[in-house]
């Protein structure tokens, strides 16, 4: 059984299987009408569930188009109306669902909740996002990256503002897949401690700075997130220290003259990134988000050793 945690529990060649999968299947179903099946129905038999404990458009949406076209049975559940919570140990609705279907999705508030969730499951369980990280958007940005510009290997990639779940994804990618890693935030929103020392000790180009403009210089690929993640609060403060790393026109100037612009979405225009950016020639924000659609296929795969 083949969980899908975290992109650091994968080695280069899984990562690069994946990615494979990811990009041959998004080419042999181009112009094909949105509604119809993969020739291989490679799911077909298996019925896989989504919960949901925070909202969702992208991951929703592209989980449940990718089950569709795989030939699989889907249906999405709020973790709000499941007992999740209410006394029930996560284990124990773990043990029950693995009776019920044969993969979950989990978007989970918190990271025990996933753990534990795969620790007491007999069915493969998928990260959709926690507090810590946010695998399956970063495995659809490192694919729309290698579309754009080729192998993610000896890329510059700079991240700006917020240390948050999709930089600390990030930084696991570099570290698997190589390429190097700027990370420009406040002190105080720096990324966890425990990525950064995953990736001194295997030796990942990954470092941390302050100074945005420092980080994106000749960057080939600008990513930033929303300044309020969906577990923060703090929106005054939060707003305060992050509005001197907003990319902008300025900016993006330092970056390589052929940079991406990467933001997995849903963006705050005019806060962490400008409408200029986000809607001029360097943006790619609408191709990752199909991508997590061409992502999630792979992903799913490799959980049923069908890649
Ligand atoms: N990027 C992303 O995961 O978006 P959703 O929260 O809409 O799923
Ligand atoms: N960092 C954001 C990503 C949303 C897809 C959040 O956790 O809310």
């Amino acid at each position: 059984m083949t969980h899908f945690l975290d992109l650091k529990d994968f080695t280069k060649p899984q990562l690069r299987a994946m990615l494979n999968a990811a990009a041959s299947r998004k080419k042999a179903r181009a112009n094909q009408p949105k509604g119809t099946v993969d020739q291989d129905l490679p799911l077909k038999g298996k019925a896989i569930a989504l919960v949901f404990e925070r909202p969702s458009t992208r991951t929703r949406f592209s989980f449940e188009m990718a089950i569709r076209q795989l030939g699989g049975e889907v249906f999405t559940v709020s973790g709000a109306e499941m007992q999740l919570g209410r006394g029930e140990t996560i284990a124990d609705t773990a043990r029950v669902v693995s009776r019920y279907v044969d993969g979950i999705m989990l978007r989970a508030k918190e990271q025990h909740t996933l753990q534990e969730f795969a620790a007491a499951a007999t069915i493969p369980v998928i990260n959709g996002l926690t507090n810590r990280t946010h695998p399956t958007q970063v495995l659809a940005d490192v694919l729309t990256l290698e579309e754009h510009r080729g192998a993610i290997d000896g890329k510059r990639i700079a991240w700006v503002g917020d240390g948050n779940n999709v930089c600390a994804s990030w930084i696991e990618a570099v570290g698997v897949l190589g390429g190097s890693l700027k990370i420009a935030s406040p002190e105080s929103l720096r990324p966890r401690s425990e990525f950064l020392n995953w990736a001194k000790q295997i030796k990942a180009e990954v470092e941390v700075m302050t100074s945005p403009e420092l980080a994106v210089a000749k960057a080939n690929c600008v990513v930033t997130d929303a300044w309020l993640s969906m577990h923060d609060d703090d929106m005054e403060n939060r707003h305060n220290l992050l509005q001197p790393y907003q990319v902008n026109e300025a900016l993006m100037n330092l970056a390589a003259k052929d940079a991406l612009f990467m933001h997995c979405l849903p963006a705050h225009r005019n806060e962490e990134v400008t409408d200029q950016i986000m809607d001029g020639p360097h943006s790619v924000v609408f191709d990752e988000a199909e991508n997590r659609l061409h992502a999630q296929k792979a992903i799913l795969l490799n959980c049923f050793g069908k890649l």
